[in-house]
């Protein structure tokens, strides 16, 4: 029992290190590193080469969980599979529009546990080392492309009120 407890308090300290390494670090150095962010991420839903090329990402990579036509897996809203969620439908029906572009590149590249601070378990992949940068961002131009205007206009807004509550 002790010995589980030393073990804990010397993962704790070791994950508070990181944590502090992370965020004490200079922003240059930051940006020296494989998953830093690029400077800002704007989806291109009117792009229509971005889009043709996210329509093959997604179909080659997303769609065997989200669905060929952005639907979701059946069950999504109240089922769970070992605890973990199902994959939500990508359309207007899902709340995928809820997020804005940065947080939905950081999700997909970084995956969701980059994002939390504490570990959940899931079952979206993280895929940093699968797809480059702007693979993903077209994936997501393409996802963005196929949501009504209205949605695409309000996910807009969400957007311009992220980037003024950032700075
Ligand atoms: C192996 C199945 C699987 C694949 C393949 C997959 N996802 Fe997911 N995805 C999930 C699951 C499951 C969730 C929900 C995770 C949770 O909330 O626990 C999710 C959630 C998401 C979310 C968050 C949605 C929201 O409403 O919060 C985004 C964005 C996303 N996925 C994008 C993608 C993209 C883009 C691809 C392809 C590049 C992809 N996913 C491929 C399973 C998958």
């Amino acid at each position: 029992m002790r010995k589980k407890t030393l073990i804990l308090s010397a993962l704790a300290a070791f994950v508070l290190f990181g944590v502090l390494f992370v965020l004490l670090m200079p922003q240059d150095h930051a940006n020296t590193m494989s998953d830093a962010m690029p400077e800002s991420i704007t989806l291109t839903p009117d792009d229509r080469a971005v889009v043709a090329q996210g329509r093959l990402v997604y179909q080659g990579q997303c769609a065997s969980c989200h669905g060929d036509n952005l639907e979701g897996q059946v069950g999504w809203r109240d089922q769970l599979i070992d605890g973990k969620r199902l994959a939500p439908p990508h359309d207007e029906t899902g709340h995928t529009w809820h997020h804005p572009d940065e947080m939905l590149f950081q999700l997909t590249k970084n995956g969701i546990n980059a994002m939390l601070s504490k570990p959940y378990p899931n079952n979206m992949p993280v895929y940093k080392d699968i797809l480059s940068d702007a693979e993903i961002i077209a994936a997501l131009s393409y996802i963005k492309s196929q949501w009504p205007d209205e949605t695409q206009a309000i996910h807009d807004q969400i957007n311009a009120s992220y980037q003024q509550n950032k700075h």
